[in-house]
């Protein structure tokens, strides 16, 4: 456990214990230990603090070997960290627009991402999302650098961004499900990205039932979203889902290895309580909390996608095929296995033999086996069905061990030393366990707990480097803090998250630093060895249209510039160099329909030009190499001054130009 060194008096015992420390470390090489140590005095740092300091720096211009993709929570964005140095890189904007990158302000490649992203399912056209679990594409059940999903808990949708230019490429709004929490994960292979349901939803014509028919009309959904595995897109056509009890679907995870071809989800709430404080009934916390079980939901997803792939096993449901829970449980595509109180997480460990669940209301966590899971599915070794006949397993034939962490565990992650680490809400802690012999603990160590560390405070999510693949290698650990309450300066009234970056190295765990995160509520983050990130691009092809990687029919080279009139329709095509627009006066009439095609000329990284006009709300980015296209109607007569948002050049301040709007 850390101690408060803060309020340990600091003097010459501190000088010369880090001097030990840093003379002995740098002895021979740097001749400046002394002086560190002095330093490190000076600040008020402890020996803990000044290790620390130590072990997360990145000095200027070195790069990080880990980049943390974390979501952004009701921001609708991801995020990318370097870690250990945890400084933020940049942010991805997914569901909400964003004006850095020229997102939804009018660019065409992110106004129709966007559109498509807000069927008639919604009601009203989305301008957000809340992010909450990012899934990193994987190959062999480790990362391959090449694509990130991300989930939007709010709207049931789905968002893919490419790692070649980290930008979003697609968002798809899965029909038959409004809110979405089960992943995503990608399976090993990425053959299919997970997302199911979080409140189950009326699987009716016009969405609506009354909530006294809710368990016999409200269904959860488990939705395998197909994935094209050259683009990384999507495909709605080659999806399926499957129909679940209307118990609340919370987190899932894909097997991997030992377990490869199943996929868990948690679920709460199988006391079906739908709330009710004003007409009687319970509110929905207490109706949801009255088991001493919930079901864990075991889905054998490849023969799920051979029977949906057979005629007349699914049916058409606004544009996907759906299993229904009945053929669900005749083909065998569904078990439970009870799971001690209201459980969150559920994590498959690195060698995929063990299954940990975290159960809010429970101070374990429970540790079960893929192979006593098929061992009980093949003898049917079943404890009765639940109410829809989903066969239960009998949890003693299922459950390898189980351990006490504490108040409130929620997520595991793993090191690929045969531990896992389990976040715990309540205690505001991270505890460490032992798993068994299957990921190399001998049997006397098995099912133990190992090391506890303080987090500050209230953590939700946790991740280790690489932690939820096969490769996992138990080098740092990163703490999504809910709360900081008192870890930075009073800067009003909302309070940023924050992030704790853990050395997983030592014999026991230590926090090495506090990141604030001042920017929506980060749920959920993977880290991935930047040295995975092997397609990232440094500048477009000339000419690129960023949402295909071809090169755009509208891509203009230097020379080409023109403007075309068809009727009441502008074509501009304009290129962007340091530091002119090309042409820099466009002559339109009110009530003109203004296309500008805008080809960022430049070769060089970094050579960013940005599109502004003021009073149209349009601001677009354009990166070296880059077409992009904005249009708008010219309902405001005027004298309009565009200008270049990024301070692009010495003379960026003379890249401007004029829209003539002619009464
Ligand atoms: Cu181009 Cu500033």
């Amino acid at each position: 456990m850390r101690s408060n060194f803060r309020l340990i008096a600091i003097g010459a015992i501190v000088v010369s214990l880090v001097g030990g420390i840093l003379i002995g470390r740098f002895s021979g090489g740097l001749g400046g230990g002394g002086a560190l140590a002095e330093i490190a005095a000076d600040r008020g740092l402890t020996v803990e603090q000044a290790t620390g300091a130590l072990k997360a720096f990145t000095a200027p211009g070195e790069w990080d070997p880990y980049i943390l993709v974390s979501s952004g929570g009701h921001s609708g964005q991801l995020h990318l960290v370097g870690v250990p140095s945890m400084r933020l890189l940049k942010t991805i904007p997914v569901f909400t627009p964003e004006s850095w990158s020229g997102y939804g302000q009018g660019a065409d490649w992110s106004e129709g991402i966007l559109a498509e992203g807000s069927t008639d399912k919604q009601a009203a056209e989305l301008a957000w999302g809340d992010t909450h679990h990012p899934a990193l594409s994987e190959t062999e059940g480790a990362y391959d650098g090449r694509f990130v999903y991300i989930n939007d808990r709010a709207n049931g949708r789905l968002g893919m961004v490419d790692l070649r230019d980290f930008k979003v490429k697609q968002i798809l709004d899965l029909p038959n499900m409004q809110t979405s929490h089960g992943g995503v994960f990608a399976t090993p292979n990425t053959e299919y990205v997970h997302i199911s349901s979080m409140t189950p939803m009326p699987q009716t014509d016009d969405g609506y039932a009354p909530l006294e028919d809710y368990a016999e009309d409200y269904r959860g959904i488990s939705t395998w979203v197909a994935i094209d595995p050259e683009t990384g897109r999507a495909d709605l056509d080659d999806s399926f889902q499957i129909e679940l009890p209307p118990y609340t679907q919370d987190l899932a995870d894909a097997g991997k290895l030992a377990s490869d071809g199943w996929a868990f989800i948690n679920s709460y709430n199988s006391e079906m309580a739908v709330g009710g404080n004003m007409e009687g009934g319970q509110p929905i916390e207490v109706g949801a909390s009255q088991r001493d079980f919930d079901y864990m939901h075991i889905i054998n997803w490849k023969k799920a996608a051979e029977v949906a792939a057979q005629a007349g096993k699914t049916e058409m449901r606004n544009g996907v095929r759906v299993i229904s829970l009945d053929t669900a449980i005749e083909e065998g595509l569904l078990y439970f296995a009870p799971e001690p109180r209201s459980p969150h997480g559920v994590d498959v460990d690195p060698t995929g033999n063990y299954i940990t669940v975290g159960g809010k209301l429970d101070p374990h966590v429970t540790i079960y086996d893929i192979e006593l899971i098929e061992k009980a599915i093949a003898e049917e070794n079943f404890d009765g069905t639940d109410e829809y006949g989903v066969p239960i397993l009998k949890f003693d034939a299922v459950v390898a061990g189980s351990v006490e962490v504490g108040l409130g565990p929620l997520h595991t992650q793993y090191d690929g030393r045969g531990h896992g680490y389990v976040s715990l809400f309540l205690d505001s802690a991270i505890a460490e366990f032992s798993l068994g012999p299957k990921a190399g603990i001998p049997e006397a160590e098995a099912f133990q707990l190992v090391d506890k560390v303080q987090v500050n405070y209230n953590v939700g999510h946790l991740a280790t480097t690489e932690g939820d693949t096969v490769a996992a290698d138990g080098q740092y650990l990163v703490a999504l803090n809910k709360w900081s309450v008192d870890r930075f300066p009073v800067i009003g009234t909302l309070k940023p998250q924050n992030f704790q970056l853990i050395d997983l190295t030592d014999e026991t765990m230590s926090v090495l630093a506090d990141m604030p995160i001042g920017f929506g509520e980060p749920h959920y983050v993977q880290i991935i060895k930047a040295e995975r990130l092997v397609n990232a691009i440094d500048t477009y092809e000339p000419g690129t249209d960023p949402l295909t990687f071809a090169r755009s029919s509208v891509a203009t080279a230097a020379g080409e510039e023109r403007v075309e009139r068809e009727g009441d329709t502008l074509h501009v095509y304009m290129t962007t160099v340091r530091s002119h627009f090309t042409p820099d006066i466009i002559r339109a009439r009110a009530g003109d329909h203004v296309v500008i095609h805008l080809t960022n000329i430049e070769t060089l990284a970094d050579a960013t030009h940005g599109f502004a006009i003021p009073g149209y709300n349009i601001q677009a980015s354009l990166d070296p190499g880059e077409v992009v296209t904005v249009e708008f109607h010219a309902t405001k007569t005027g004298s309009f001054a565009f200008y270049c948002t990024e301070f692009c050049s010495a003379l960026h301040l003379e890249m401007q130009g004029w829209l003539l709007i002619e009464p």
